[in-house]
């Protein structure tokens, strides 16, 4: 089983921890593989509708392991990024809904961790930041472009160049989350979401996660033409046909597993 991390599921509901307290949780190579291996499967896994990610106790991630970065050189330091970015876009692409669930320091690779979910639900207590360019580096996890692609250009700009840290107000202020909840409701609102994100139809999540992810970087005609396309997929469905054929009954659709 996993050394780092944990994972458990509850009535369909996914919960991976990283489970790596005394180093705040920091993703070394180790805790990265780990998370590929677990996203691999819930890939797979028709069980799972939903996924939290969250971090055993003070940090959610506070960034990409120092200690082991120090001793890399430049082409340990390359393959470790490609790992991180391996690992944020499986989450980022993987066609079922991930949930952020922010209860500490997201900082440097932990931040970009939480921006590869698809929504942030942060604790009051959570801290956000890209201190990167205090120890000579800058983000290696897909920061500077996902950042930017959240809050603009010029606030991740800011954030990246002072490395301020900022707390769960002014990142949902800016759009870094999505919802702010008191500490010890954190995993219950997540829960919620997550539950309320599974009560509707798979495909028609997984497409609209699609959608959103590959029309932001196309231009807008070319987006227009493949929201026609995800919208064919969609309606192509057996969930399609449930989901109207519900409304008009005036029952509860009860949709496919995918
Ligand atoms: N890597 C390795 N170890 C880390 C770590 C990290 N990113 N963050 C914290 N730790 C370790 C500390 O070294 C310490 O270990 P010891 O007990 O063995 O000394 C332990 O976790 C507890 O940390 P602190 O004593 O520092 O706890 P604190 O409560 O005083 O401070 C903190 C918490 C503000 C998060 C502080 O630990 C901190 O600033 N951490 C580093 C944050 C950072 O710079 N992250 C960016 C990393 S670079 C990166 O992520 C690159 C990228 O884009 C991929």
């Amino acid at each position: 089983m996993y050394e780092n991390i944990k994972f458990e599921v509850n009535e369909g509901i996914g919960t991976v921890t990283i489970n790596r307290p005394k180093a705040m949780n920091a993703l070394n190579m180790d805790v990265l593989t780990e998370l590929y291996d677990v996203f691999t499967k819930i890939e797979s896994d028709d069980e799972v509708k939903a996924v939290i990610l969250t971090g055993e106790g003070k940090a959610f991630v506070a960034g990409a392991d120092i200690a082991q970065m120090h001793k890399l050189n430049p082409i340990g330091g390359r393959q470790m990024m490609m790992l991180g970015h391996k690992v944020m876009n499986l989450i980022e692409n993987i066609e079922k809904p991930v949930i952020a669930a922010v209860n500490g320091f997201a900082l440097g690779g932990g931040c970009e961790l939480a921006m590869a979910c698809d929504i942030r639900i942060a604790s009051e207590k959570a801290k956000f930041g890209q201190p990167e360019v205090g120890l000579g580096i800058i983000p290696g996890f897909g920061g500077t472009q996902r950042l930017a692609r959240l809050v603009g250009k010029g606030m991740a700009k800011y954030l990246i160049m002072t490395a301020e840290m900022i707390g769960a107000d002014e990142a949902y202020r800016i759009g870094l989350c999505e919802k702010v909840a008191a500490p010890e409701e954190l995993l219950s609102v997540a829960e919620k979401v997550a539950r309320t994100i599974a009560s509707k139809a798979p495909i028609a999540i997984a497409t609209a996660k699609t959608a959103i992810n590959n029309g932001f970087d196309m231009d807008m005609k070319s987006a227009s033409k493949f929201e026609i396309e995800t919208f064919t997929a969609a309606f192509s469905s057996e969930d399609k046909t449930e989901g109207m054929g519900a409304f008009l009954e005036k029952r509860a659709p009860e949709f496919k597993n995918r």
